[in-house]
């Protein structure tokens, strides 16, 4: 355990280059929005100041309109493709121009809750709750310019679970403009087996260049670009940050902002039920289509995370967690194991991802399910220590997939075996 522990901080102090930490030194050699904010909850564990410079350096890289990209390119970097010449944003530090999932407040709450320095955490939390606030007003507004309570998403790498069955119908609606298959570096560091193929590449690639054409205007890549989709677990993510986001607001004393906060939560919250399909489960919807997606993904448990169903709701997804745990050895698998296009190997398709275990035991914990957090948790240290510190896992054999040493599964790692296991106080 303790070796464990050591190993965890020591992928981390690898990964760190200097206030910030790169997801994997070889994969991803920049800073990543919401693996950031994960690693941030590791380094709190041990090193509570590094926690709040993770943060504060993801925000060096947002956009005068709020938005927080996904990638921040501080310093250059061989070994990824798409690299900042190829987004073209102008922005300095150069960024991508797409975002990714809002886990930042949740975790500055969290941090702010568990400090041993709180003076400092208290100094922390004031500088970044603003640019907080322009964020999350972002996603309401600039994502949602009909006000409709379900924000938009305009790639798939903003989902950050790139490759899930839910973006096959509407990426198939994109037109492909480009082959990168001869650009890609992703498939020299990993088996293209466990990454996306060359297809996904030209369609995702073919995005980025109608929003550089649109000069990467926010309303207008909002409402042009050829994928619009509702992603159930950036939906999910961003109503449970809104909240942490409301503690945070309460504690600092900023009553304007708890107001608008509370706009948005009571938006959010009446329109979820749209997200519901027959069968009881939560999808993604395309906005274009107004089609829910076909297959249930692990973010169908979410909304316990979001605190956003009833006990009656929170018990079917209880039932269908232990259902699905019939049919697969360790918990969670990305993509529900009897759908036809499981893929217990490919990216998103089948493999257990530790970020999504920890919002999933979490939300089961909250709703008292104790024992299935529990599991969910005790299945994590189990791939870990059979498979070390993987960007992911094969949830029938075990086996370590994509990147190693990989900073956010050391992380919660870390958070679970030292910091928090339950909520903060709400
Ligand atoms: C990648 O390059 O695969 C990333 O997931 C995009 O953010």
């Amino acid at each position: 355990m303790t070796d464990l522990n050591e190993q965890a901080r020591a992928i981390l102090r690898a990964n760190d280059r200097g206030g910030y930490t790169v997801p994997n030194a070889r994969v991803y050699p920049f800073q990543w929005n919401w693996d950031s904010a994960f690693v941030a909850l590791g380094f709190q564990t041990f090193e509570e100041s590094r926690a709040w410079d993770e943060l504060d350096w993801l925000f060096k890289g947002q956009w005068a309109d709020g938005l927080v990209p996904h990638i921040v390119f501080h310093k250059p970097a061989d070994g990824y493709y798409p690299g900042p010449g190829v987004w073209g944003t102008h922005h300095v530090p150069p960024t991508s121009g797409i975002t990714q999932p809002p886990v930042a407040a949740s975790a500055a709450w969290r941090m702010l809750c568990d400090a041993k320095d709180k003076p400092a955490a208290q100094g922390g939390a004031k500088v970044l709750f603003p640019k907080l606030m322009a964020w999350h007003r972002w996603w309401h507004e600039t994502r949602d310019p009909g006000q409709t309570g379900l924000v938009t998403i305009v790639h798939p790498w903003e989902t950050g679970r790139d490759n899930l069955p839910d973006w096959d119908a509407p990426l198939a609606a994109v037109t492909p403009t480009l082959n990168v298959s001869a650009l890609r570096k992703d498939i020299a560091h990993v088996d293209p087996s466990e990454r996306p193929t060359h297809d996904f590449y030209n369609r995702v690639m073919t995005l980025v260049e109608e929003a550089k054409a649109l000069h990467w205007n926010g309303p207008e890549v909002a409402q042009k670009l050829s994928f619009r989709v509702c992603d159930l677990g950036i939906q999910c993510i961003l109503m449970r940050a809104d909240r942490d986001l409301r503690q945070m607001a309460l504690h600092l004393g900023a009553s304007a902002e708890v107001t608008e906060i509370d706009s948005w939560i009571t938006r959010s919250g009446a329109a979820f039920a749209k997200l519901k399909a027959t069968d009881g489960s939560f999808r993604s919807l395309d906005h274009r289509t107004g089609a829910l997606s076909p297959a249930v993904t692990s973010a169908t448990f979410l909304p316990l995370y979001a605190a956003v169903v009833t006990p009656a709701q929170a018990a079917a997804l209880a039932a269908l967690f232990e259902t699905w745990m019939t049919h697969a050895t360790f918990s969670v698998p990305s993509t529900d194991p009897t759908y036809p296009g499981f893929d217990p190997k490919c990216y998103w398709r089948g493999p257990v991802w530790l970020v999504m275990n920890l919002m999933i035991a979490e939300g089961f914990a909250d709703y008292g399910f104790d024992a299935i957090a529990a599991r969910i948790r005790s299945d994590s240290a189990a791939l870990i220590r059979k498979s070390g510190f993987s960007e992911y896992f094969d949830p029938n054999g075990g086996e370590g997939l994509g990147g190693r040493e990989f900073s956010w599964t050391a992380a919660i790692w870390l958070y679970w075996q030292l910091g928090r296991i339950d909520s903060p106080a709400a």
